[in-house]
């Protein structure tokens, strides 16, 4: 299998909010909300020019993505989505570590992120933990902030 991870464009937002919706659905929430959800989200460029953004590609289409927000010693994972057809391909973890690379690359020594229930046993094998509950956020649901540290 042939993935390769690049640094996203502005123009494909689209792309990206379709990736969005489909990985959230795949934890079975109703794909009405999730709709919703994701139409309350911002795919602009202007959105994008703000995140530093990377696609997974395989096959020469865009499977997954993630977005970074560098904030300082601590860089926080905005997004990390892989389409359903290709979850359990080890996609999840290249855009993980190329989140963590990127953070730890511009002075970053942490890398914190709110996590889906459902990934939480990924990211435990990503090496991250507990830090702290979030606000509350989307269906009055209350995530778990994980993180790990970096290097540096
Ligand atoms: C969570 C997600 C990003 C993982 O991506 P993935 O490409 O399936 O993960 P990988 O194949 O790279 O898996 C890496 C490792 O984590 C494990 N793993 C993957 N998903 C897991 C899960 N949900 N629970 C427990 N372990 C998991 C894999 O077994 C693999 O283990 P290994 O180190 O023994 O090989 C993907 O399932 C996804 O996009 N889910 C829907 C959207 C979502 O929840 N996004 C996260 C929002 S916070």
């Amino acid at each position: 299998m042939n993935v390769v991870v690049r640094s996203g464009r502005l123009d494909e937002g689209e792309r990206l909010k379709q990736i969005a919706v489909v990985a959230k659905a795949f934890w079975g929430d109703e794909l009405d909300r999730v709709l919703d959800w994701a139409d309350q989200g911002d795919f602009s460029p202007a959105r994008l020019r703000e995140l530093v953004v990377f696609v997974a590609e395989a096959e020469d289409h865009a499977v997954g993505w993630c977005s970074v927000i560098p904030q300082g010693e601590t860089s926080w994972l905005e997004d990390l989505w892989v389409d359903p057809d290709w979850i359990g391909k080890g996609i999840g973890r290249l855009l993980f570590d190329r989140a963590a690379a990127h953070a730890e690359g511009v002075g970053a020594v942490r890398l914190e992120w709110e996590a889906e229930p459902n990934a939480i046993g990924f990211y435990e094998r990503m090496g991250a933990k507990y830090i702290r509950d979030s606000e509350p956020r989307e269906w009055g649901r209350t995530l778990s902030v994980m993180g790990v540290e970096l290097r540096g």
